[in-house]
């Protein structure tokens, strides 16, 4: 990597360590659409998976690499030669290549989890990078739990790593056990301790189990460390990872003080935040920072007072600079396509031919029931195109019947292989009888864990958002549906759900 002055580097691990977090399972067309929006949004890295892991993520990260030519594309590999192996036949049509391997170097995990010495560790560190530069130029080391590692052991693990050709030095606070000022002095101690860590970018990963993730990668980059690995809307495993946004907002709103820059492109962040969300079913905390959808909003008098007075007042972003519009009500029943193509571009979506079709059909259907469509509605109905799946099961049709006095009834329609199936149930209620009369159809063995419903946008005629999360065999798998008619949305959800855990078993 070239050195600027100042610059920090975005590693994006939002389709690697990003996907880990339960009930995410993203299709390789999914991420793929998630990762040209991480090419607008300008990350330098994007890590788009862990390709030895599954069939489907080798794919996703051979279909990235053919298409993302101008960003760095990284692959995951634990330190053995299968993994770098399948990493480097993934990656193998990338233009900008790079091996991330990495093993784990915290006694606790060395005794537990590895069962091995810290001898073997140091000799399979050196072996695996080694490997790795067979394939690519650029290997990232990262020393899984380094926050909980011997400094001194840790050091002389990164100089064999540096010693067999590895260009960047990954810290990781796996568990987020680590505190700001210490994680700074131990930036400091890698930099004073390891042969050979000036040639080599230093970069971190930190989680955010004890919401320390920001704040400890911000340290780390005080104390010289040059790359932040971090995830769209903080989602990762556990409590998740740095948040992306955050970071590149810190820089760039205190850069006076940090004398730092990243080549963000913070216009796109926003809309990034927006398909990453809809796209995983992660939901994101109104009160999140900068992309939770009070960020900006001034509630109290006081507030309100002086932000007519002088935005400077409340505001230290402002929500243009993260490409936040005000939502208008444009289109209605007699905008044409034209409009409709016009208004998906001014929002920064685009469509393939096909979903785009099926977008301007679901738009016009809306505004025949609706009247007004405002930004959030067509946003809502072309992230549920992107949001694409195989329709093994094809809901036709469904019919409730409920009522305070009455037991709630409903009937589904289903097509699988061109032939219709029809069930009925009763149930506690229209989604509880629906979910139920799919389950006859579809005979697979699920459990309903989680149920979200929220309103895409204002007024009593909003679109209703539902993502279901149900779990098969161990296996989290997250559904979405939207609709006018939120039982509609349920269903829709729930069939979702269904067909992502026969594509995932494909
Ligand atoms: O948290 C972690 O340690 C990781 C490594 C693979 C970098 O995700
Ligand atoms: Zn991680």
């Amino acid at each position: 990597m070239e050195e600027k002055k100042g610059k920090i580097y975005i590693f994006d691990t939002t389709l690697r360590d990003g996907e880990q977090a339960p009930g995410i399972h993203l299709n390789t067309r999914e991420k793929l659409e998630i990762a040209k929006q991480l090419e607008k949004l300008n990350v330098d890295v994007i890590e788009a998976g862990f390709p030895i892991s599954s069939k489907s993520d080798f794919n996703s990260v051979r279909e990235i690499s053919k298409e993302i030519r101008n960003r760095k594309i990284a692959a995951l590999a634990r330190a053995n030669f299968k993994d770098i192996d399948a990493a480097g036949e993934a990656l193998k049509e990338a233009e900008q290549p790079v091996i991330h391997t990495f093993i784990s170097s915290s006694d606790i995990h060395l005794k537990y989890q590895l069962k091995k010495s810290r001898e073997e560790v140091l000799e399979l560190a050196g072996e695996a990078v080694k490997r790795s530069r067979n394939y690519t130029d650029v290997v990232e080391f990262s020393a899984m739990d380094a926050t909980r590692s011997d400094w001194a052991y840790l050091c002389r693990l990164y100089e064999i790593a540096i010693k067999n050709g590895a260009t960047i030095i990954n810290v990781p606070d796996t568990v987020g056990y680590a505190l700001p000022d210490e994680f700074g002095e131990m930036i400091d101690y890698i930099f004073e301790n390891t042969e050979g860590i000036e040639n080599v970018v230093v970069s971190v990963h930190c989680h955010n189990d004890l919401g320390l993730a920001v704040a400890n990668s911000l340290a780390a980059i005080k104390h010289g460390a040059r790359q932040v690995e971090c995830a769209v809307n903080g989602i990762g495993e556990r409590a998740g990872n740095a948040a992306l946004e955050e970071i590149v907002m810190i820089i760039d709103t205190r850069k006076n003080r940090l004398g730092m820059y990243t080549d963000i492109n913070t216009k796109e962040i926003i809309r990034t935040s927006s398909i990453v969300r809809s796209l995983t079913g992660y939901i994101v905390a109104p009160n999140k920072a900068i992309v939770g959808k009070n960020a900006f909003s001034h509630e109290a008098g006081i507030h309100q007072d002086g932000m007519l007075k002088d935005r400077s007042t409340y505001e230290i972003i402002r929500p243009e600079d993260i490409g936040l519009k005000s939502s208008k009500l444009v289109l209605g029943k007699h905008s044409g396509r034209h409009a409709f193509v016009g208004k998906l571009n001014e929002l920064g979506i685009h469509l393939s031919e096909e979903n785009l079709e099926k977008a301007f059909e679901r738009f016009k259907d809306l505004a025949e029931k609706k009247g007004a469509i405002n930004d959030e509605d067509i946003k809502a109905i072309a992230e549920d195109e992107i949001r694409e799946v195989t329709e093994h099961f094809l809901l036709k049709y469904y019919r409730i019947q409920s009522g305070s006095d009455i037991n709630a009834e409903a009937t589904v329609g289903i097509e699988i292989n061109g032939k219709l199936h029809e069930s009925s149930s009763t149930g506690n209620g229209p989604v509880d009888a629906s979910f139920k009369a799919i389950d006859k159809i579809v005979n697979i063995n699920t459990r309903l864990i989680e149920y979200n419903i929220e309103a895409v946008s204002g007024g009593k005629d909003a679109l209703g958002s539902v993502k279901v999360v149900v779990s098969t065999n161990g296996v989290e798998v997250m559904g979405s549906g939207i609709s006018t008619d939120i039982v509609e949305a349920s269903i829709k959800a729930y069939v979702d759900a269904m067909n992502r855990i026969v594509e995932n078993k494909e």
